[in-house]
């Protein structure tokens, strides 16, 4: 196989990144505005692998989405304007897509199927399979719905009260969107609160949903109605740039408009507490979403633990976390992030392998892994195990290290951030 190099001598970073819309908000105003009444338009919106598999899923359920200069234009004509569509739907790499696609199918009176890639296909459904079946869901898949291929015979529902066993805002918007259509009351309780997106935008868009001391409660009884979305810029882009900027001497970088939900920004907390130099300007609330920008500059870092509620405010960031843990003076300590074996890869293993063949000390543990810095990477060959976050992990630790870093692809970034090297490149001095 032939590999990518990335090779940057003396490098520095400096200048400004304007970081692509948020995944999870981009997925959610395409499902939103499809199942609303009216135009819904949404700028800022990822133009990136994972967020089209929601739009060409709503499109095979009839509705129409269209490109309208840089934004997207979403004609929805309400839950029961969607079709039965003719094929089975592909969610590819997307696990956003499939999990809160389930929640929505479960409600529709017609039958889907849904299959996806080799990662997607190894990843866990039954953690939203078994509150839909709850919910009155008829679900088949493989080893009894655990794994895709599935088929959602969609019909009536009744709502009930389900506390998250895993720490996953996915299976609680799968359980609230098969709430918009169930009857009763829909109640979801959290211990450790993760990403809230879908409650914010449900309540934007008209739905009868309320946080109330018992949890999240969703009715049938709201009217859904189209509302304008401006995308934050997505956190977890920003966090590969903000790392670099931390750990590359004489960096500065200002990243523009990202996200800043309380429930996303665990990274800023922890980067903090580890000494970065990170200022927060121009900060604004836009949809219920607050955004503002942050510029780092390069400073000496110190190790840390990270455990307990900052987890799901930093999960998709641990890859890139881990990697500035190797420059960090001392102990960085992860915890509490068995998540971690079922994202699109188990991120324990690849951060870890990969992180250790480029040179750094890092020692993998049940839920987490243990890094002690600083050490300075020597490069080396390591894969993306065709993971978005663990390529642009391995190309920002070619950024430290005294020699290449070769990899295996690097086309799956476009999962998440298809402009990554134009935005590097822009700030490469
Ligand atoms: C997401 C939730 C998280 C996150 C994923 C996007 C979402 O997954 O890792 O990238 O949009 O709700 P889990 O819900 O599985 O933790």
């Amino acid at each position: 196989m032939s590999h990518v190099q990335f090779e940057y001598t003396s490098p520095r970073l400096e200048g400004e990144v304007i970081v692509p819309g948020d995944k999870s908000i981009s997925h959610r105003s395409i499902i939103f505005g499809s199942i609303s009444h009216g135009i819904t338009k949404i700028s800022n919106f990822l133009d990136g692998e994972d967020c089209h598999r929601t739009i060409d899923a709503f499109r095979e359920m009839g509705v129409q989405i269209e490109k309208e200069g840089s934004s997207v234009l979403v004609h929805g004509n309400g839950l029961e304007g969607l079709k039965k569509p003719a094929g089975a739907f592909d969610f590819g790499n997307s696990g956003t897509t499939t999990r809160l696609m389930l929640g929505l199918l479960s409600g529709l009176p017609f039958e889907t199927k849904i299959f996806g890639d080799a990662s997607l296909t190894k990843r866990p459904m039954d953690r939203v399979v078994t509150p839909l079946r709850e919910m009155g869901a008829a679900i088949h898949g493989q080893e009894d719905g655990k794994y895709l291929p599935i088929t959602v015979h969609g019909g009536a529902l009744k709502g009930i009260t389900y506390r998250l066993p895993v720490k996953s805002a996915q299976v609680k918007s799968a359980v609230l969107l098969a709430g918009l259509v169930a009857e009763g009351e829909t109640v979801v309780q959290e211990d450790t609160e993760t990403r809230n997106h879908t409650e914010v935008m449900l309540q934007a868009f008209g739905a009868d949903l309320k946080q109330k001391k018992e949890g999240i409660v969703v009715t049938n009884k709201g009217k859904l109605t189209a509302c304008d979305v401006e995308v934050p810029g997505d956190i977890s882009s920003a966090a590969f740039f903000l790392a670099a900027g931390a750990i590359v001497p004489g960096s500065t970088v200002t990243l523009k408009n990202v996200g800043l939900n309380a429930s996303r920004t665990g990274i800023l907390d922890v980067v903090k507490q580890m000494g970065a130099a990170i200022t927060v300007s121009n900060e604004r609330t836009t949809g219920g979403e607050k955004i503002g920008d942050l510029t780092i500059k390069y400073t000496a870092l110190k190790g840390t633990t990270v455990e307990g509620e900052v987890i799901p405010r930093l999960i998709d960031e641990i890859p890139i976390l881990a990697l500035l843990a190797t420059q960090a003076e001392g102990k960085t300590v992860i915890k509490d992030a068995e998540e971690l074996k079922v994202k699109e890869t188990d991120r324990i293993e690849a951060v870890c392998q990969n992180l250790t063949t480029l040179g750094a000390n890092i020692t993998p543990t049940e839920d987490g892994m243990i890094i002690e810095g600083p050490t300075r990477l020597t490069g080396g060959t390591i894969s993306s195990y065709m993971d978005h976050r663990i390529a642009m992990m391995g190309v920002i630790a070619a950024l430290v290290s005294e020699s290449p870093v070769k990899m295996d692809e690097k086309d799956s970034i476009n999962i998440s951030y298809p402009t990554f090297f134009d935005d590097l490149e822009a700030i490469l001095q």
